[in-house]
Formats: C-alpha cells, sequence, structure tokens
C-alpha cells in the first residue's frame, strides 16, 4: 500500500501548506492516523499545527542528520490537533541541510529515517519547501507519490515542467516507486476566463485525470484558520464548503494510496 505523499511547487506561496493542512485536518475528522513531515526551514505546517519551531526541538532536519535508520521515531511529536494527527517539526536548521554541499545529506536520507517508521501511520504528508532543492529530493525519495499545488495563472503553470522533471530524475535515480499522485489547483477564483483558459492548458500539460477535482477556491477563511492555528473543521457552520472540499481530496488520496 502506497502511504506517503510529497506536496510540492518550486513557488512559494502556491498553497502546499494549505493543501497538507487542510488534508490533516480531514484525516483528523476521519480518524486516518497521520503524520505530518515538515520539510521547511519556514515551518509554518509545524507553527499551525501548535507546535513551536527552534533550534532546540529535534525535528526533520535532525532525523535526516542521524545515520541510524528509523531515526525519526524518536523525533515525531504529537500535533496540538489531536489524537491522530503527528509532526516530524521543521525548523530553521533546514536551511543548513538545502546548502549541505559537503554530500552529508543524500537524496535517501529522509527515506532512512521514516524506515519503519512511516508503517506506524495510514498517511504521511510531506510538506516540502517551496525549492527544487535537496530537501525537496529528500522528501520525493522518501515518498510513494508526488501531488503538485499548481494555480490557474500564466507564472503557475510555467512551474511545472521543472517539477516534472526532478519528479522524473528521482524516480530514475533514486526511488523506482515514485508516482505523480497528482494535481491540485489552488486559489480557483470563482468566474475567470483567464483561469479557465490556464485550466485547460493544464489538462493538456498533464492530462484531464491527473488534475484532482474539486479545486480549492479562493477563501479569506483558510489564512483565517491558519493564523488561528485550528484545522479548518473546526469551522464547519461558517466554512462554506471548505471541509468538504477537504474530505473529498483526502478520499481521492485514499483511492490512489489504495491503487
Ligand atoms: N485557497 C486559498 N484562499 C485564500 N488564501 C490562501 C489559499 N491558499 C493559500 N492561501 C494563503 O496564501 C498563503 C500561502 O499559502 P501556503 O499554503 O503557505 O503556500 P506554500 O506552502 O506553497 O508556500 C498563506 O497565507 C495562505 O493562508
Ligand atoms: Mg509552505
Amino acid at each position: 500500500m502506497k502511504r506517503s505523499v510529497a506536496i510540492l511547487n518550486q513557488k512559494g506561496g502556491v498553497g502546499k501548506t494549505t493543501v497538507v493542512l487542510g488534508l490533516a485536518s480531514a484525516a483528523l475528522h476521519a480518524g486516518v492516523r497521520t503524520l505530518v513531515v515538515d520539510l521547511d526551514a519556514q515551518a509554518n505546517a509545524t507553527w499551525s499545527l501548535g507546535v513551536e519551531p527552534s533550534r532546540e526541538n529535534l525535528g526533520t532536519g535532525d532525523a535526516m542528520k542521524a545515520t541510524k535508520a528509523g531515526s525519526a521515531a524518536d523525533m515525531i511529536v504529537p500535533s496540538g490537533w489531536g489524537d491522530d494527527v503527528w509532526l516530524l517539526p521543521g525548523g530553521p536548521d533546514l536551511t543548513e541541510r538545502e546548502n549541505d554541499r559537503q554530500g552529508q545529506v543524500t537524496p535517501q536520507r529522509l527515506r532512512r529515517a521514516l524506515d519503519g517508521v512511516a508503517d506506524d501511520f495510514e498517511l504521511v504528508l510531506i510538506d516540502c519547501a517551496p525549492s527544487l532543492g535537496l530537501n525537496t529530493s529528500c522528501g520525493l525519495t522518501a515518498a510513494d507519490g508526488a501531488l503538485i499545488i499548481v494555480e490557474p495563472t500564466v507564472f503557475g503553470l510555467r512551474g511545472i515542467n521543472p517539477v516534472l522533471d526532478l519528479v522524473d530524475s528521482i524516480w530514475e535515480e533514486q526511488n523506482s516507486k515514485l508516482d505523480i499522485a497528482g494535481v491540485v489547483l489552488n486559489r480557483v477564483p470563482p468566474t475567470s476566463k483567464d483561469a479557465n483558459s490556464r485550466i485547460d492548458e493544464l489538462y493538456s500539460m498533464v492530462g484531464r485525470r491527473a488534475v484532482w477535482s474539486p479545486a480549492i477556491p479562493n477563501r479569506v477563511l483558510i489564512n483565517e484558520a491558519h493564523n488561528a492555528r485550528a484545522p479548518i473543521h473546526t469551522y464547519r457552520s461558517r466554512a462554506g464548503g471548505l471541509p468538504e472540499i477537504f474530505d473529498e481530496l483526502l478520499l481521492r488520496l485514499r483511492r490512489w494510496s489504495a491503487s
């Protein structure tokens, strides 16, 4: 069974962390035991899950530095959200990893750190940094699939090919299990001719079936939930369908993992 998915795009601000948190909220609601691995030095997922990113707390960077297989086991902490969501925290030290030119970190490091550990979870969500550097290579090497987050804009689409190229090269060189789980559209405006033609263009680039539905609309509540460090499902009565959107995306992810 596939369980780990790397959520990625080289661009910042496209909604990688938003999708990770929305899926974690849906998983919490559905009772799916989930591990969030934060691979971003900015550690926004860590913070929003109620854990303070710091140099003192151990996390993803330390797990990758350790040479022991399964080293992440001692560094995983409960999230502040509830029993089913666990966290391997991100922190500023991940920048050092990213710039490691001594070859201390190889793309296999995260995979090794999670060896035997990921099996304790039904789902592992790897929140990648906005780059196609070494940390993202580690994320893809540790994952069964890549989930690409895209905004329906010209710049959004221009960023996809380098992401697909990296997935290809990791598949060839590091992880022959890796596949493209799908593409999630984020920040889709309610009506926009331009966005619609960008979506058509995306279909022709990756194939219509690769693009997951539903798309995520542009909604201020998403930002509000992040600031409150709260799962989107706690806003049920005024969330205007957002929890249900993430429930459906989680179902899609579960179908992919059973495939
Ligand atoms: N669909 C959306 N509607 C409104 N705001 C969004 C949406 N998706 C993301 N945001 C906001 O955009 C910012 C960047 O999103 P984030 O998920 O952190 O991107 P990334 O992880 O790709 O850098 C955050 O402030 C987030 O709250
Ligand atoms: Mg992020």
